[in-house]
């Protein structure tokens, strides 16, 4: 580990427009610089840099950060190996700190949780398939909802043998600790005191983080019990409100296709990726966090959320708009016939046929959402001054002045109501959205 003063070091001497001009040819406009972003292809310069604040930013791609930011995007470094890159680039030594014991233990018991994790994958995965209990029942069910063998192996499926410690013992067998296994919630206690394999009789959905690490478990019921999903607790390696499922599957369509379909459901991501959108991840089921909204932004700055089309589903999307566009995100919409997830929507139909869909009814999220509101109450105008205040709320968490005033141009002609009296409305609103931001908003970009 490098030590915090080398890393404090690094960081004050590590300078942006220095930096950057390694890559960028930077000329000086006013008290900034501007070149051509590095990140994306432009022919007018939308990169900015900012000695003062010792900080770029791509106004287009919305890339950027501080100087580690800039070299972990461009030389795709992970933080540690950023920081020794401008180590080497400055001449400055990297003193490193020895792991104290404690931190050694820890580390080695995460190094540990990922093996018991791989192992339990890679069983579930095997008994799918060389099993007869596997075949019949898990192997039948995934073929049943059309999962092809190609996405099966990619997303490495897997089933659980319905017997209370197949997975137990065979982990014994293996020389593993039973109680790495109750930390990752693969084994639990009975109220007797007896151990039980967790998702016996289930089809299995490993998660994988950002680097293809198995971090958890969610298993589908597939008798009609009481709990449809299962899935892993919360531990040392499972942080449920940073991971997205799909992630790692999604990771280099998500980035070549420079947007990522955000749906609900683990079979959704199976869906849409058999349809040929494989940038497509899930929350499962819960509304997005913003550890979550991270991890896309780390890759694209283009969100679509896609739900179902009834009154839910449109709550739902409105529910969360707000977070993603404080973290400059350009969000759009896709709803589908009322009725369908993306999993029953792309058994419908052929992916020519999804993708037409999605092509024809991805709309801008405000615009969405002045058109929902005015459509609950033109005449009334009570609720025609809380739609103005409500879409002016959420226009004013766009961090970027320039998109503010486009959208504040586009709601204007959907609510046909002056410019002036939205901007106003954004410029009042604003005011609160401020104050509700933590105080330390300077470094926002996360190592
Ligand atoms: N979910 C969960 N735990 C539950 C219910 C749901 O974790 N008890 C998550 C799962 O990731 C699930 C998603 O929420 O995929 C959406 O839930 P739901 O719409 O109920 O299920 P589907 O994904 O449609 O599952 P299926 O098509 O298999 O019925
Ligand atoms: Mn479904």
């Amino acid at each position: 580990m490098i030590d915090p003063a080398t890393v404090e070091r690094i960081k004050n001497t590590a300078d942006i427009y220095e930096v950057v001009s390694d890559y960028v040819q930077l000329i000086r406009r006013g008290a900034n610089y501007v070149g051509l972003c590095p990140f994306h292809n432009e022919r007018t310069p939308s990169f900015s840099v900012n000695r003062q604040k010792n900080f770029c930013y791509c106004f287009s791609c919305k890339k950027g950060g501080s100087p580690v930011n800039f070299i972990m995007e461009k030389e795709g470094l992970s933080y540690p190996e950023a920081l020794r890159h401008l180590a080497r680039r400055y001449g400055i030594e990297v003193v490193e700190t020895r792991l104290t014991d404690e931190q050694r233990a820890q580390r080695d018991n995460r190094e540990a949780m990922y093996l018991a994790n791989e192992w339990a994958m890679q069983k579930m995965e095997e008994d799918l398939t060389a099993t007869d209990e596997g075949r019949d029942i898990g192997l039948q069910y995934f073929t049943q909802r059309g999962v092809t063998d190609e996405a099966r192996k990619a997303f490495r499926l897997g089933y659980a043998l319905d017997k209370s410690d197949a997975l137990t013992e065979a982990a014994v067998r293996k020389g593993f600790d039973i109680a790495l296994f109750k930390k990752l919630g693969l084994v639990g206690t009975s109220q007797h005191g007896r151990d039980y394999d967790r998702f016996r009789g289930r089809v299995i959905f490993p998660i994988h983080n950002r680097i293809g690490k198995v971090v958890a478990f969610g298993g589908r019921d597939l008798k009609g019990g009481m709990a449809k999903y299962i899935n892993s607790p919360e531990s040392d390696i499972y942080r449920k409100s940073h991971e997205l499922y799909g992630i790692y599957q999604a990771r280099a369509a998500i980035e070549s296709e420079n947007r990522c379909f955000l749906v609900e459901g683990y079979m959704d991501v199976i869906g849409m990726w058999q349809s040929g959108m494989k940038n497509v991840v899930a929350s499962s089921g819960t509304a997005l966090t913003e550890g979550q909204i991270e991890l896309i932004k780390r890759i694209t700055p283009n969100i679509t959320l896609i739900y179902d089309g009834d009154q839910a589903g449109i709550k739902a999307s409105l529910r969360g708009m707000d977070m993603l566009l404080a973290a400059g995100m350009n969000v759009k919409l896709l709803l589908l016939p009322d009725g369908d997830d993306p999993d029953s929507f792309a058994r419908k139909h052929t992916p020519e046929e999804f993708r037409e869909y999605v092509a024809a009814h991805e709309t801008d999220i405000i615009s969405f959402k002045a058109r929902v509101m005015l459509g609950e109450g033109q005449a009334d105008p009570q609720k025609r001054i809380e739609t103005i205040n409500s879409v002016a709320y959420s226009i004013a968490h766009i961090p970027d002045d320039v998109s503010r005033d486009v959208y504040v141009q586009v709601c204007s002609k959907i609510l046909d109501i002056p410019e002036q009296t939205i901007a106003n409305a954004v410029a009042r609103a604003r005011i609160e959205v401020e104050k509700k931001k933590e105080p330390n908003n300077g470094d926002r970009f996360r190592h």
